[in-house]
């Protein structure tokens, strides 16, 4: 038998939209801190899914800022162009060609069962509601597929997405023969969910209702130290973790321990042990916030000062992206009968 020294790299990909001004934190701890550590030892693919964009309305010139911004986010937290594949979605046509083959293997029932399509759309109202949200979680799937990647890190609310991206494959190779890699999700333990400062049983997100609730990472530092600083407690006085009966203090446990590496437990039992109280737990939070969030500033407006570089990374993103998309459709459509 002749043996391969050959070592496989494994694959990973994922994606952020470009749908406000700033990512928040909960982008930044559910998902691209996990990216910026699997871009060492893993073959890294990282994509701004603007397609996915305009699934709701946008305007034409946010959004084009809005997709180089986020790139020079990506960057700014240390998505490193050396080691990882970091491309735009429309630059690479494929992704459009695969989503409408996905999109006639997925059953109209199982699209209308997605959590996110039906909350978003009963808060929208139907006549709001595009067709493009309807199909969108099949546009993740081919996002996905088209890169045969083993593994997506994202946050929580990505999974039943990640599940109909592997059933599609499943369903792919059994009816046309072995094409895809089922890809496993890595979504992270305590992380996976941010929530809300202000209503800390909702998901911190970009549409949510009170901006204070929310931690965008290029805001003013002292914006945000405050923004915790007024976080939604409880009455009981006590540091504890207790995701149930304690959703704002649990949250801040979570943020501390995420942003400074140490486990909850541990900052838990030294606040126990000093008989702290919550303005303890919110002055340390909101002070590993700022350590954070002031050089990254700094280095998201190095990188928005050189849009050549940033078109250059994004040019060398795209061609090598293509070169792994193009011959996987071209291996769909040969196996489907569509001649290309
Ligand atoms: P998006 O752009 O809404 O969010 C980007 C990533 O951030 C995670 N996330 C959170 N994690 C923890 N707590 C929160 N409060 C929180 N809010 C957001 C998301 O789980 C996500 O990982 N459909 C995707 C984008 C996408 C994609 C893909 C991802 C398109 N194609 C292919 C992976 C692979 C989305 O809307 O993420």
């Amino acid at each position: 038998m002749v043996m391969s020294d050959e070592v496989t790299v494994q694959r990973v990909l994922s994606g952020i939209q470009p749908t406000a001004d700033s990512y928040h934190l909960g982008n930044y701890l559910g998902a691209v801190k996990q990216w910026i550590d699997l871009q060492n030892g893993y073959d890294a693919f990282y994509f701004i899914p603007n397609l996915h964009a305009i699934t709701v309305d946008q305007d034409p010139v946010e959004l084009r800022d809005r997709t180089t911004a986020g790139v020079a986010q990506l960057l700014a937290l240390g998505i490193d162009p050396e080691k990882s594949t970091i491309f735009v979605q429309s630059q690479v046509p494929q992704h459009a060609e695969l989503a409408w083959v996905l999109t006639c293997l997925t059953g109209f029932g199982e699209a209308s069962r997605m959590t996110q399509f039906k909350d978003k759309s009963t808060k929208r109202g139907a006549d709001r509601t595009s067709a493009g949200l309807f199909m969108y979680p099949m546009l993740m799937a081919a996002d996905i597929l088209l890169y045969s990647p083993q593994l997506v890190p994202v946050g929580e609310d990505q999974r039943q997405h990640l599940e109909l991206t592997r059933n599609l494959a499943e369903r792919f190779n059994s009816r046309f023969g072995e094409t895809f890699v089922v890809p496993d999700g890595f979504i992270p333990e305590g992380a996976a969910k941010i929530y809300d400062l202000q209503e800390p049983t909702a998901k911190m997100s970009k549409s949510g209702t009170n901006p204070k609730g929310i931690v965008n990472l290029l805001d003013a530092p002292k914006t945000s130290a405050k923004r915790i600083k007024s976080a939604v407690t409880d009455n009981e006085g006590v540091i504890r973790f207790d995701r149930e009966n304690k959703p704002g203090v649990s949250n801040l446990l979570v943020i501390q321990s995420a942003l400074t590496g140490r486990p909850v437990d541990e900052i838990v039992a030294d606040y126990d042990a000093a008989g702290a109280q919550y303005g303890a737990l919110k002055t340390d939070t909101a002070a590993a916030l700022e350590a954070f969030t002031t050089p990254l500033k700094q280095r998201y407006d190095e990188f928005m000062a050189d849009p050549a570089e940033l078109k250059r990374i994004l040019d060398r993103g795209a061609e090598k992206a293509a070169a792994v998309a193009e011959p996987l459709v071209a291996d769909v459509y040969a196996k489907m009968g569509l001649l290309r």
